[in-house]
């Protein structure tokens, strides 16, 4: 298996660049952050309670999070790897992940971090707000709050992949196809080695 992390902040462009790196190489997306939404929309208990932690820029609890992604790994059995999107998110998620791949004596081959300045995160997640419904982007102080969640509770697990040696910071202004073109050269360069 190959996974990846694509690792950044709120509006760095995660999701947008998953779909490219699925496409081309074939990897199951896993975003917490649709799967949180998707639990949401079928009114679910789970979605109930994600709600009131997401509306306010807040993580929901690491063990919701956690048994989520367990049961995504039981319904992707023969995935060729996973792309990570907006998790892990805690240095508990993290360490629960990396225990997880372990069990199936698999492991992150790379954390792909986008890096954008505040300025233009800030910019994209209220223009994204105008057309996606997602109640998170409308309000700048919900935006400035997962910013701050971001560098307290996320930041941690930058730190945690530097040490593996696995975190390779990536230039995340420009377009979308400059951005890709970066990931994937770090992506060709990892599978090379393998
Ligand atoms: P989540 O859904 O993961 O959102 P996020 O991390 O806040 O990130 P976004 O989805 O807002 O941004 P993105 O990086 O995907 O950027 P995108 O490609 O959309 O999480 C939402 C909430 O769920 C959290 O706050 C938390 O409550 C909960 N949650 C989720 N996972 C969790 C976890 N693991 N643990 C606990 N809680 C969790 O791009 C943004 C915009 O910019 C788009 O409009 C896009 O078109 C545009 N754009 C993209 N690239 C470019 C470019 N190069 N130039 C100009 N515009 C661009
Ligand atoms: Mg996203």
């Amino acid at each position: 298996m190959f996974n990846l992390i694509l690792f950044g902040p709120p509006g760095s462009g995660k999701g947008t660049q998953s779909d490219n790196i699925v496409a081309k190489y074939g990897l199951v997306h896993l975003s917490t952050g649709n799967l949180l939404r998707e639990e949401i929309a079928q009114k679910t208990p789970l979605g109930i309670e994600a709600k009131s932690f997401m509306d306010k820029g807040q993580l929901v609890p690491d063990e919701v999070v956690i048994g989520m992604v367990d049961s995504y790994f039981e319904k992707h059995k023969n995935a060729v790897g996973f792309l990570f999107d907006g998790f892990p998110r805690t240095l508990a998620q993290a360490k629960a992940l990396d225990s997880l791949l372990e069990l199936k004596k698999n492991e992150i081959a790379a954390v792909l971090a986008l890096e954008v300045s505040e300025e233009e995160l800030v910019k994209r997640l209220l223009n994204r707000g105008i057309t996606s419904g997602r109640s998170d982007d409308i309000n700048e102080d919900v935006i400035r709050k997962r910013f701050a969640v971001y560098s307290n509770e996320t930041k941690p697990v930058a730190e945690h992949y530097k040490k593996l040696k696995k975190y390779h910071s990536i230039k995340g202004e420009g377009t979308v196809q400059e951005i890709f073109n970066f990931i994937c050269e770090a992506i060709d360069k990892k599978l090379n080695l393998m």
